[in-house]
């Protein structure tokens, strides 16, 4: 039986599209940190991605006492021992724009042979009755030299997902979500939800 009503614990709009589009079909009514204006922004200061997740979606379960999800993503380059990883969000620094983030990355990858890379996500789900579950997905895939398209946020310029020509941010919205990271791990998640 699904949950009426789910907590996103997250602001980020283009995550917020990403899952409504997979759960609203479900009937799941979908809640937002949006939706309340007092919660705290949550520091994403955790040394993995786990931790990350876990830590926002306590959080938001403590609040709201609404079942909670979240979720933190990494892009891991292989070259690069899997930096930038759990700072992918601040990579170029404190408060870097997705642009800034991108050209540190294709300055680091300057040179290297070795472009394969992978996005992973980890959505940490608190339940109604306070039990915590995590659901992993990874999408691999290379990093190319200059960015393309204009779709997605992020690092989807520069992303050819494995057996694809197209960068994620020449994908459509739909055709992201089938073989995304994120995508993968919502889809564990839906088939926990039963
Ligand atoms: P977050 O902490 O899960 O919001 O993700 C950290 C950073 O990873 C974001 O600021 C983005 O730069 C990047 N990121 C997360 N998901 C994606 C994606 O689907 N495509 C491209 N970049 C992403």
């Amino acid at each position: 039986m699904f949950p009426k009503e789910i907590l996103l614990a997250s602001a980020n709009p283009h995550k917020i599209e990403e899952l409504e589009q997979i759960l609203i079909p479900l009937g799941i009514t979908l809640k937002s940190a949006r939706d309340y204006p007092d919660g705290e922004e949550v520091d994403e200061d955790q040394p993995s991605l786990e931790g990350n997740a876990l830590k926002k979606a306590r959080y938001w379960h403590q609040k709201t006492g609404l079942p909670s999800l979240s979720d933190d993503t990494g892009l891991e380059v292989d070259a690069l021992s899997g930096a930038p990883g759990v700072h992918s969000a601040r990579y170029a620094g404190n408060n870097a724009s997705y642009l800034q983030n991108t050209e540190k990355l294709l300055r680091e990858m300057n040179g290297q042979k070795n472009r394969s890379a992978q996005f992973r996500t980890v959505i940490a789900f608190v339940d109604g009755k306070g039990r915590e579950h995590l659901f992993e997905g990874v999408c691999r895939g290379t990093i190319i030299s200059e960015p393309r398209g204009d779709k997605g946020f992020g690092y989807d310029p520069v992303f050819v997902p494995d057996g694809y020509e197209r960068t994620f941010a020449e994908l459509s919205s739909e055709e992201k979500n089938l073989i995304s990271h994120r995508g993968r791990a919502l889809k564990k998640f839906v088939e926990f939800l039963g």
